[in-house]
């Protein structure tokens, strides 16, 4: 395990804009060049994005008003999930039903999005902090590298108790979602919760590419044809021939969520609220490499760099488990 250091911190910094200088970063994933954007605070068109003048650094300050907490927050998501946030022998309590109908898959511009109508949406509940939660929609994030793999390869440096390790990506440091222990994955699931007072829960599922292809993912966003590849493309309703789909994905993961990384944190798109009750499955999920690049010739990149959470005066947290 290794310590912090500020001046460690301070020789990856620079190191990071040397090379970020000599090799243009994620141009596999670029978008179009972002429209510029003059925002004001009552603009309900002002736009984000995952890169450029409308990237994750500047989302608090498109619009200080509403997402202020997006660069101001002390409780942001995604963070570095670590072992002492594991809940470990504890189920959350849902209630999960069956649907037939009433699925669609959307593409809203920042993630592709299965949205449940209110009827299929009250049949998934979610019982915790003496609340009642309903199943809104889930979706995906995709997190990809962007800095050259051999330029990294052999560093390891430590901090706080974050290791960057051998084979990881430096580059993606940027761009993942949740981490644990500092390793990414390559795909993030969410399922997000509400109650009657829009307070948010979110269970959260992580997939890497392997051998096999995971039917819960081939039915939800590789099937549906055509699938909505823009923001302005018609939703795809679900072909829900296994009206148990969502069920028993949800029981065999989220349901039988005996081991979870639990804590208090945010949305991780503006407005970027706190409050959000996370919970991040512990055990990796797998997904096809076909599955993967289908999936992310839709998303690209779409997931926030990891958050310094309970921040110190440098910004940095540091934990002492
Ligand atoms: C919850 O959010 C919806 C949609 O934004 C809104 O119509 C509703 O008024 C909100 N309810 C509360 C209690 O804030
Ligand atoms: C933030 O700090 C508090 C108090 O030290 C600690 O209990 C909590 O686990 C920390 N949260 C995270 C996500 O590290
Ligand atoms: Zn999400």
């Amino acid at each position: 395990m290794f310590t912090t250091k500020l001046a460690s911190v301070l020789f990856v910094a620079s190191t990071f804009l040397l090379v970020s200088q000599a090799t243009p970063l994620g141009q596999n994933y670029r978008r179009d060049e972002p429209a510029p954007v003059t925002p004001t605070a009552d603009d309900h068109q002002i736009q984000f994005g995952y890169e450029g003048d409308i990237g994750p650094p500047y989302w608090g300050s498109l619009d200080p008003i509403n997402w202020g907490l997006c660069n101001k927050g002390t409780k942001q998501s995604p963070i570095n999930l670590y072992d002492a946030l594991l809940v470990p022998n504890s189920p959350l309590s849902f209630s999960l039903g069956e649907s037939s109908s009433g699925l669609s898959l959307t593409n809203d511009g920042h993630t592709l999005k299965v949205v449940f109508n209110v009827e299929e949406s009250s049949k998934y509940t979610l019982s915790a902090y003496g609340s009642k939660y309903t199943l809104q929609n889930f979706h995906v994030h995709t997190p990809s590298g962007r800095l050259s793999f051999k330029v990294f390869r052999n560093l390891k440096i430590g901090i706080c108790n974050f290791e960057i390790k051998k084979n990881t990506y430096f580059g993606t440091i940027d761009f993942v979602e949740h981490r644990y222990n500092g390793e990414y994955h390559d795909l993030e699931l969410h399922f997000v919760w509400m109650d009657a007072a829009n307070n948010t829960a979110v269970t959260g599922v992580f997939y890497d590419k392997g051998d096999a292809p995971s039917s819960f993912l081939q039915t939800a966003f590789v099937n549906p044809s055509p699938p909505p590849t823009t923001k302005d493309s018609p939703p795809a309703p679900l072909d829900l021939s296994d009206s148990l789909l969502v069920h028993k994905f949800l029981e065999a993961t989220v349901h039988d969520f005996t081991n979870y990384y639990a804590y208090d944190g945010s949305l991780t798109v503006p407005p970027c609220s706190e409050g959000v009750k996370w919970h991040v499955y512990r055990d990796v999920q797998i997904l096809s490499i076909e599955q993967h690049k289908a999936i992310t010739a839709i998303t690209k990149w779409n997931a926030r760099e990891t958050q310094a959470y309970n921040k110190t005066a440098f910004g940095i947290a540091c934990h002492t488990h």
